[in-house]
């Protein structure tokens, strides 16, 4: 099942992660973003949202590692890992280009991201956003290198 082998995939990519995005990280922002869905009364795609919450910020430690220190390219680096992955774990075809999005997308909503906004109506990725923001107001959003 490629959702087993996705989790498994994730905490490998996660396991050395310098800045605090690690699994659980990962699995916060999921389970945020289903709370979400569940009081807003909204629909979604369940093998999509889970996805973008595993991958979404694989490229961290590729941004420190690349000197990229405020690391605004980790979106890109984790949709670029995302895609490879995706595949290897045999993930549906027909839902990578919206995970990819979601995960490109992620920080869109964040002070820093509003630039560059894409507005999006794709419930998932609203989730995973807000659910993202939710864990920024922590320390995640304040750790310095
Ligand atoms: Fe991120
Ligand atoms: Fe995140």
């Amino acid at each position: 099942m490629h959702r087993a082998k996705l989790e498994i995939a994730a905490k490998e990519l996660l396991k050395n992660d310098p800045t605090g995005h690690d699994i659980y990280h990962s699995m916060r922002v999921y389970n945020l973003a289903k709370e979400i869905a569940k009081k807003e009364d909204w629909q979604f795609d369940d093998d999509i949202l889970f996805a973008i919450a595993m991958l979404h910020d694989a490229g961290h430690e590729r941004s420190i590692r690349t000197g990229d220190k405020y690391r605004y390219k980790h979106m890109e680096y984790s949709a670029e890992i995302a895609k490879r992955v995706l595949a290897e774990v045999g993930f549906p075809g027909q839902k990578i280009p919206v995970v990819l999005q979601g995960i490109l997308q992620h920080d869109q909503t964040k002070p820093w991201g509003l630039a560059n906004r894409i507005p999006t109506d794709i419930k998932e990725i609203l989730l995973i956003q807000d659910a993202d923001n939710l864990e920024a107001i922590g320390i995640l959003g304040w750790y310095e290198f």
